[in-house]
Formats: C-alpha cells, structure tokens, sequence
C-alpha cells in the first residue's frame, strides 16, 4: 500500500501499489477531472509536488498526451500514473 496526498485539499488515501491515481481516487471529490480515464483527453493532469520517483514512468500514450498538452516535467495523468510509493500531487479543479 502506498499513501497518496491530493492538494490543495490535503486529503489523503491509501492506495494498493500498481493501481493509478484515478483507480485510487475513484468519485471522490478531490479536485481532479476525470473524462476519458484512458489516457487520451488529458483532463485529469496533475501536478506531482513531492516523490515524482514514486509513480510508474509515463507509457507512450501518456508522454504524447503531455506533449500535446506542453506539460512541465512535473506534470502526469492521474488516469496513467501508477502508484509505486507514496506521493503528493495537485489536482487542476
Ligand atoms: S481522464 Fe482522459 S487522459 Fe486521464
């Protein structure tokens, strides 16, 4: 299990590792927007503010998504990234 902390809200939720931050996260309100939740829209970006190394690295379609979208290196999809260890992202919302 790993923790996850979403800001600004600071809510916290553990999480089985392997799993993505959206599998994580489900419906809860946590400042993250969800649409495809299949790494195509990239709606669900977010910013990883401690622990990058504890998420999975991006797949291909992932890395296209982020350059479509000219992402910062600090920035993933919540629908993408697995959780290896715990992190603290911030959600767009
Ligand atoms: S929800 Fe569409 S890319 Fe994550």
């Amino acid at each position: 299990m790993a923790s996850v902390k979403i800001l600004p809200q600071k809510k916290i939720f553990e999480i089985a590792t392997g799993k993505t931050i959206q599998e994580g996260t489900g419906e809860l309100d946590v400042g993250i927007l969800y649409g495809c939740r299949s790494g195509r829209c990239g709606s669900c970006i977010i910013r990883v503010v401690e622990n990058m190394e504890n998420l999975s690295h991006p797949e291909k379609r992932e890395r296209v998504i982020l350059r479509n979208l000219m992402a910062t290196p600090e920035e993933r999809l919540a629908c993408q990234a697995r959780v290896l260890g715990d992190v603290t992202v911030e959600g767009a919302g």
